[in-house]
């Protein structure tokens, strides 16, 4: 890889300084890769080179601007003007629009008409300035917000045995909890346990780098061979366009992947500000801890990230519009609620939308195999119910 001058002077400096162990630099050079600004093909510096042709973002660090959820802000002319948001489009199968395919994308090459944009509504959000005509019939779409980018190396490592585990043990519940594994199929064929977005359906912290790559960035990884990103057989000018790849091979090769997972592996969970054990007393017996579990056996010990990492549907307040095949449109990850207390405050937003502005307003959206837990918060005695409050804004 090619670094700025005065990146490798820091590098260097810090070699001096200290002893590096190999996979310090490597999660180094995987944190100047995450921030790197990827450029389209031809470029005079092959190794970068391959962004789009329709793409979201230049880098990883313009939506992961921070390592927290952050607030979506609109212009005066309704246009969302945050990177950190994405529009997905499917029908309700979760097949993609066979012009615009998965994802909106709301930058491109020269040549090639960006998609469109996101522009916000009475409730909600919804595609605009659509340049490549409506959306197919029966299509939908909904947004999904950036999530912290805190301890995911902690969920990576829960096994996909342990998920099977929890689904079993769901499925002999008596309150309507059914939360299911994601399971998925990967390019080399294996079935793995989905854990990663809010659809879950990205097995493994390395295929979700990847499916970032060639979704939100158009490049092609080894798990997502086409150059072309998102661009549909219906978007001519955009297949037309120069790739970055030769021969078949990657625009981002294994390497630059491996890197940039080591990184975000090396992300500490968030620290809980303050001790509030009376309430985790309260919320395991509200049901809220059928889902959200407090803690997650890895082959290294635990993690406190308040998920079970399956899916659950919690009705239709939380259709998303849009998703994935295999997916209804009401199921959703169990959100970790590790890092509540950065979410709430950094007003971002809770739920996959950031439609819930506060704890009350998100358990009031918790339909389908959540309303039985629901109803116990809404029964709780007021001091009760703030102190549970007082211990999730803590996380
Ligand atoms: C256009 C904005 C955008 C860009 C660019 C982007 N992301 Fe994301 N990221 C998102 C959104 C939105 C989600 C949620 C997606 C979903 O649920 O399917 C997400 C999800 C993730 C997750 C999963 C987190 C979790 O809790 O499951 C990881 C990890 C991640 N991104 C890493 C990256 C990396 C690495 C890159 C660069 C290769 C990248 N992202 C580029 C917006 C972006
Ligand atoms: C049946 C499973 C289930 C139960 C029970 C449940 N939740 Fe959830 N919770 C979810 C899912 C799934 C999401 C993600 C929804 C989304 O992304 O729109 C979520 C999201 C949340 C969020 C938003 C987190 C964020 O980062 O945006 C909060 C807060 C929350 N739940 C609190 C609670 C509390 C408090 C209880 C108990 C009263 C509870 N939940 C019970 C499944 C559940």
């Amino acid at each position: 890889m090619k670094l700025r001058p005065r990146r490798l002077g820091l590098f260097l400096a810090v070699l001096f300084l200290m002893p590096v162990s190999a996979l310090a630099l490597d999660e180094m050079i995987g944190r100047a890769l995450f921030r790197r600004a990827w450029v389209p093909a031809p470029s005079s510096t092959k190794a970068n080179d391959g962004l789009g042709p329709l793409f979201n973002a230049r880098s990883c660090a313009a939506c992961h601007r921070t390592l927290d959820r952050l607030p979506v802000e609109t212009g005066a002319d309704g246009i969302v003007a945050s990177d950190h948001m994405v529009l997905r489009i499917s029908d309700p199968q979760g097949s993609p629009d066979p012009v615009y395919g998965r994802q909106l994308q709301s930058a491109s090459v020269t040549g090639v008409a960006p998609e469109g944009r996101v522009t916000r509504t009475k409730n909600g959000y919804a595609p605009g300035d659509l340049a490549y005509g409506p959306l197919a019939p029966g299509m939908r779409f909904g947004v999904l917000l950036a999530p912290s980018l805190r301890g995911l190396g902690g969920l990576d490592g829960v096994s996909d045995e342990m998920l099977a585990r929890f689904a079993s043990e769901n499925a002999r519940r008596d309150d309507g909890v059914r939360g299911r594994v994601n399971w998925v199929t990967d390019a080399r064929g294996l079935r793995r346990a989905g854990r990663f977005g809010w659809k879950a359906s990205q097995p493994t912290l390395a295929v979700q780098v990847q499916t970032a790559f060639a979704l939100d960035l158009g490049l092609s990884t080894p798990e997502h061979a086409g150059p072309q990103g998102d661009c549909t057989a219906a978007q001519t000018a955009c297949l037309a366009a120069p790739m970055g790849s030769e021969g078949g091979e990657a625009e981002i090769s294994a390497e630059i992947v491996s890197r940039i997972t080591s990184y975000l592996s090396s992300i500490q969970p968030p620290e809980p500000t303050a001790a509030g054990a009376s309430g985790l007393s309260s919320f395991t017996a509200t049901g809220c801890a059928a889902c959200h579990r407090p803690s997650l056996p890895t082959p290294s010990g635990s993690v406190g990230a308040f998920t079970d990492l399956l899916l659950h549907d919690l009705g239709p307040d939380l259709d998303g519009g849009a998703t994935e095949p295999g997916v209804a449109a009401t199921e959703w990850r169990t959100a970790p609620l590790w890092g509540l207390s950065r979410t709430l405050a950094n007003a971002a937003g809770l739920m996959h939308d950031g439609r819930a502005r506060t704890i009350e307003e998100a358990v009031g959206l918790h339909g389908g195999e959540a309303a039985f837990s629901r109803t116990r918060f809404r029964a709780l005695p007021e001091a009760e119910k703030r102190r549970l409050i007082a211990f999730l804004s803590s996380l």
